[in-house]
């Protein structure tokens, strides 16, 4: 809804949609009912134009797109028209943040007011569209063309003061908007309209038009993810705006582009994933037991058990959220260590003008280093981060649970261990859950919640609301081997090796994932993680080195490669070298390794494998199909109690290229469930000593229904 009002001879139109004010069709066609009552009234001398309650409107209503709600007159197009060609000034007076329809309202007014503290932007390209409602077409013309393309393809929101710097708005306030709004409109009132309407401004830069472009496809093909649509239909269609003859010619080739983006499921995989982002934080138990009734207790202050990789990440992001952070380690050498690379985490925030100097030495306050646990008898949570090694954990989780107050949660950032198993040692079990942070533990978003048999309510809900402060998605799953986003990674990263045994070489394998769209490769991804870390885990379960022939471990077909990389001290990107070369120790660019072919071809020639050229397809489908085989079996068995929750964690946690939707919801709509399941029987048929090929049964079910829906 919109409400109307007239004031000293100025119109307001105040959009009234909370929370955000989103454009959906009652709003637009509020705001059509207040331009036409301003049109008629005859002693009516200017228009503002604002958002009531937080902000200017942030958006269409995403929900409208499915529903068809979104194309129904009056849609934004014609809002936009509308307010572009009124006969009286309009004047945006924009507070909070003015994104895609919103920003494109803005620029279909004669001027821009805004808030120092607003932010406008096109976040379209993040839901795999454009700003389809004359975005495309009008940014440019008020801001220079390169600017455009990077705001448009970027996403990125921009503040006001820079926004004003661009021309996109014409001032910045401080201080109470509307008054200002409304003197500044009967300032203008009278003013000659033509030089103010965007759609008649010539496109700023269109002179160096062909560099710019060229740069930017450029820019895009090298940044944007393998096979993503959005961002360079986006510069086509900015293009559009310098190469057909009128405005209007612009905006038909803008709406062909935005049916196109559309009509390509890959919008619609990237909406579906910014829904289940949102949805994923409303856990339920199978019990029935929901973030609804649950209550979190209030954490101000943790412990956090070594000071290694994830310990000082997990630090970091604990104290960033104001957190107050006792950290320990095995001795003083190597707290002193850990607290040094925390601190230059910290510095580097400073240089990157991300922290100021006194934010940092707030941070460093939070942080006490202790080499006991005697502080940790009063604090809200304890994380423990020490090797994977079942035995070690148990041993800290007995001596946690005799020093901690008997209200402390402990925590384990296991990445595979039985959460049961840790908190049986205890005397209790139900304020022991495991949270899973993702390297690094500061910049990653993603913080997989564990729940054993025992963990009670109140500790999901506190380890669910702690990630919500330190500003992490937080999905909640079960407890088995690996969880959800470990469990899914194991038959990944078995078929990438047995690929490798077979005929491929890394760079291969990785090529063919980059191409479906993850940034990284298998074997790029294990590089920079560090080997070590699969090897200790393997090492754990007795694989290593294990009994049974080389090739064969625990009943089950076995890949030694990545084994003999470790033992042979190549540990990833850390030492130079892994499944690639890197140049030096913390090199980042990989590049392909003899010895590492040789070592892949004597392999394959000692056990009598007979090495053949793998086609990118079969790769593609061995190594994602047996994920998401897994995914089902994780759905299954409740694990996971939805698709979201496999999705979202595989998109944050391991990459899983967003407008691909996430393994669950790609083989479902993207593929169709009878053709993954024709695919994963075959290749069971073939590797029988494969038990991650055994198909899922809900798998089956599932399948069986789609086909006979379509029957
Ligand atoms: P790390 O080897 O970098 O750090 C472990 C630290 O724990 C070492 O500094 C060690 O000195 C310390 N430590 C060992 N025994 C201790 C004790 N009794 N008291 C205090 N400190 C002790 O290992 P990382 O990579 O940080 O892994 C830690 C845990 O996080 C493991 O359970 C691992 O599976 C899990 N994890 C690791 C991820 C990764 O990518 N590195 C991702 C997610 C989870």
């Amino acid at each position: 809804m919109a409400s109307y009002s007239v004031n000293n001879r100025v119109a307001l139109i105040s959009v009234d949609n909370p929370p955000v004010n989103a454009l959906s069709h009652h709003v637009r066609q509020g705001i059509m009912d207040g331009l036409k009552k301003a049109r008629e009234d005859s002693s009516v001398q200017a228009v503002v134009l604002c958002g009531s309650g937080r902000t200017f409107p942030a958006g269409a209503d995403i929900t409208e797109f499915a529903s068809g709600l979104a194309s129904k007159e009056p849609d934004l197009r014609l809002v936009c028209k509308t307010l572009d060609s009124f006969p009286k000034p309009v004047v945006a007076a924009i507070h909070g943040t003015a994104l895609g329809g919103g920003l494109e309202l803005c620029l279909s007014t004669h001027y821009r007011l805004a808030l120092k503290s607003a932010r406008v932007g096109f976040p379209e390209v993040h839901l795999g569209l454009l700003p389809g409602a004359t975005g495309t077409q009008r940014l440019p013309r008020v801001t220079h063309l390169a600017n455009a393309i990077d705001i448009i393809v970027s996403g990125r929101q921009v503040g006001a003061t820079e926004a004003y710097d661009l021309g996109i708005i014409d001032e910045v306030f401080g201080g109470d908007m509307l008054p200002k709004a409304l003197e500044f409109a009967q300032s203008i009132a009278g003013r000659p309209l033509a030089p103010r309407r965007v759609s008649s401004l010539p496109v700023k830069g269109r002179e160096q038009a062909s560099a710019i472009f060229e740069e930017a496809r450029q820019k895009t093909m090298s940044r944007s993810v393998g096979g993503a649509l959005a961002p360079i239909t986006c510069i086509q269609a900015i293009q559009a705006a310098v190469e057909q003859p009128t405005f209007e010619k612009g905006l038909q080739r803008e709406a062909e582009l935005m049916q196109f983006l559309g009509e390509s499921g890959q919008a619609r995989a990237q909406q579906y994933a910014f829904f289940a982002e949102r949805s994923v934080s409303k856990w339920q138990l199978p019990s029935g037991v929901s973030y609804k009734t649950a209550k979190p207790m209030p954490v101000k202050t943790a412990a956090v058990i070594g000071a290694g990789t994830m310990g000082i990440g997990i630090s970091m992001a604990l104290i960033s959220s104001g957190i107050q952070v006792f950290l320990t380690e095995q001795n003083k050498e190597y707290l002193d260590r850990g607290v040094k690379t925390l601190r230059g985490l910290i510095s580097s925030g400073v240089k990157r003008k991300r922290l100021t100097e006194v934010q940092a030495k707030g941070l460093m306050s939070l942080l006490t280093p202790v080499l006991d646990y005697k502080s940790f008898s009063h604090v809200d949570l304890v994380i423990e981060a020490v090797f994977e090694n079942m035995e070690l954990k148990k041993k800290i989780f007995r001596k946690l649970d005799s020093i901690c107050n008997p209200s402390t949660i402990l925590a384990s950032n296991t990445s595979t261990l039985n959460i049961d198993e840790i908190a049986s040692v205890t005397a209790r079990p139900d304020k022991v859950v495991g949270m899973h942070f993702f390297s690094p533990a500061h910049v990653m978003r993603l913080l997989e919640n564990i729940y054993g048999k025992k963990t009670s309510p109140e500790t999901i809900a506190t380890a669910m609301h702690v990630g919500q402060k330190i500003k992490k998605i937080s999905v909640l799953v079960g407890n088995c081997h690996g969880f959800v986003g470990n469990r899914l990674m194991g038959p990944y990263q078995k078929e990438a090796c047995f690929l490798l045994e077979e005929g491929c070489f890394p760079q291969e394998v990785d090529q063919v994932l980059k191409v479906f769209g993850f940034r990284m490769g298998i074997f790029e991804t294990t590089d920079l993680a560090g080997l070590d870390i699969g090897y200790k885990i393997r090492k754990e379960l007795g694989l290593v080195g294990g009994d049974g022939p080389e090739r064969m471990r625990m009943r089950e077909r076995y890949s030694p490669l990545a084994d003999r990389l470790v033992e042979a001290g190549r540990l990833g990107q850390k030492t130079g070298k892994g499944w690639y070369d890197y140049g030096k120790p913390g090199g980042r660019v990989s590049m392909k390794d003899p010895d590492v072919e040789d070592m892949i071809v004597n392999f394959s020639k000692k056990h009598g494998i007979k090495r053949r050229r793998i086609p990118p397809q079969e790769i593609f489908e061995r190594s994602l199909y047996s994920l998401i085989n897994e995914g089902f079996k994780v759905l299954e068995e409740g694990i996971a109690s939805r698709d979201e929750e496999v999705d979202i964690i595989w998109i944050y946690g391991y990459g899983w290229p967003r407008h691909m939707g996430g393994p669950i919801y790609y083989a479902k709509h993207m593929v169709g469930l009878p053709k993954v399941y024709e695919r994963i029987c075959y290749y069971h048929s073939i590797y029988k000593d494969s038990r991650h090929w055994v198909p899922s049964t809900l798998l089956k079910k599932m399948a069986s229904q789609q086909t006979s829906s379509k029957l």
